[in-house]
Order: structure tokens, then C-alpha cells, then sequence
């Protein structure tokens, strides 16, 4: 099966992106990184993914002005790469739903909260701040909702007594690399089908691994 063509979106430090590479690079992943794309200039993201001389895509959305100028900006820039799939990876915009119809099914996202619950911003500060017991991350297809979209992976970690915001997001963020590894991995496999907001083809993986 030929490899996809994958295309990274991410704001800030990039470890998911950096995981998704590795994956790649490995063979783990069926994919090829064709480009990253950033909204933030500075971003540490922006380095590392030069130094995999991957071309590097930075979308200035202050300097671009409307959100509707941004994501005309991206499309163009990226449509050279004929992408397979657009990987989400700490990319902190919400993309519109013409965009997103531009890439239907072919956009992933990771977000650090066990979905439906958490929402947006500083989840894992929520989930701090609602008592629960079990958090973690969830592997999702893009809709326009923020945060919302089939589900693909989840994995759950306790939540401490003692945890802070940072510390759960911590804990959540050693579960976010393997799994949207395995989600990315499955969905270059062909082996991912959208049933309504139900996502086939994932049995055996296990959301209580702990690594
Ligand atoms: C991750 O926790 C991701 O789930 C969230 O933002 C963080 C980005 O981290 N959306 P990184 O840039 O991938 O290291």
C-alpha cells in the first residue's frame, strides 16, 4: 500500500508532531510528513520540523488578517502536497467548516481530555477542577464543533489527589503520543470506517495500557 501523504498542523512545542515523525520515520506509520504547518511565529515546532528538512508552512494569522484569509493562505500552500490527512497535533485554532469540507474524514485531532467531557481550553485544568478520577486524551475526525467529530482512540490515566493542571497534563501527555501514533497508524492502514459518530475498526487497542 502506497504511504499517505500527511500533512502536520501544530502551534507551539510539537511533541505530538514529533512523535507522529518518529512513527513515520520508523515505519511504524504508513506516512510520509509532506509539510508543517504553524500559526505561530517562534514556535519551537518551527525548528524542529526544519530540521527534518520538511518543508515548513508558517501561517501568520495575526499578519494574514481574517480567519477566512488564513485558511484560504493554508489551503493554497498546502495543495501542492495532495495530503491524505491532515494531523492536528497541539494546533490551537478551530478551523472553519468550509475548510474542513476541503478535507472531509481526512482531518485528525488530538485533544487532552477524555471527549465529550472537557471541552476546549486548559481541559486538563478542568478535569482537575471537577474532581474526576480518570482522565486522559482522545483521538478525534474534525467537524466543525470544536472538540467534537467520531471518536478513534482514547486512553485514561488516574487523576492524583495532588494534581495540578500542569502535572495531570503531564500524565496525559505520555498517553498522547501512543495513541495518536496508533489512530494516525490505523487510519494509513485503511483500516478506520466512520459509522454516523461511531468509528469502526479499532478493536484491540487497549485505553487502560499502561506503558
Ligand atoms: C497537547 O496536550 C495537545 O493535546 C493539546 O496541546 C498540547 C500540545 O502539545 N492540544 P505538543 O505541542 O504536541 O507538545
Amino acid at each position: 500500500m502506497p504511504k499517505k501523504k500527511i500533512v502536520l498542523f501544530a502551534s507551539g512545542r510539537g511533541s505530538n508532531a514529533i512523535a507522529l515523525h518518529d512513527a513515520m520515520v520508523q515505519g511504524v506509520i504508513n506516512g510520509e510528513v509532506q509539510a508543517l504547518v504553524c500559526d505561530i511565529p517562534g514556535a519551537p515546532v518551527l525548528e524542529t520540523a526544519a530540521s527534518w528538512g520538511v518543508p515548513v508552512i508558517l501561517a501568520d494569522r495575526k499578519k494574514l488578517g481574517s480567519k477566512a484569509a488564513f485558511e484560504e493562505f493554508i489551503l493554497k500552500a498546502i495543495e501542492p502536497y495532495q495530503a491524505d490527512l491532515l494531523c492536528l497535533a497541539g494546533f490551537m485554532r478551530l478551523l472553519s467548516g468550509d475548510f474542513i469540507s476541503h478535507y472531509a474524514d481526512k482531518i485528525i485531532n488530538i485533544h487532552p481530555a477524555l471527549l465529550p467531557s472537557f471541552r476546549g481550553l486548559h481541559a486538563q485544568g478542568q478535569a482537575v477542577a471537577a474532581g474526576v478520577k480518570i482522565a486522559g486524551c482522545t483521538v478525534h475526525f474534525v467537524v466543525p464543533d470544536m472538540d467534537a467529530g467520531p471518536i478513534i482512540l482514547q486512553s485514561a490515566v488516574p487523576v492524583c489527589e495532588d494534581d495540578t493542571e500542569d502535572t495531570l497534563a503531564a500524565r496525559i501527555l505520555t498517553r498522547e503520543h501512543p495513541t495518536f501514533v496508533k489512530a494516525v497508524s490505523l487510519f494509513c492502514d485503511d483500516k478506520l470506517s466512520i459509522d454516523g459518530n461511531v468509528v469502526k475498526g479499532t478493536t484491540g487497542w487497549d485505553p487502560f495500557k499502561i506503558i
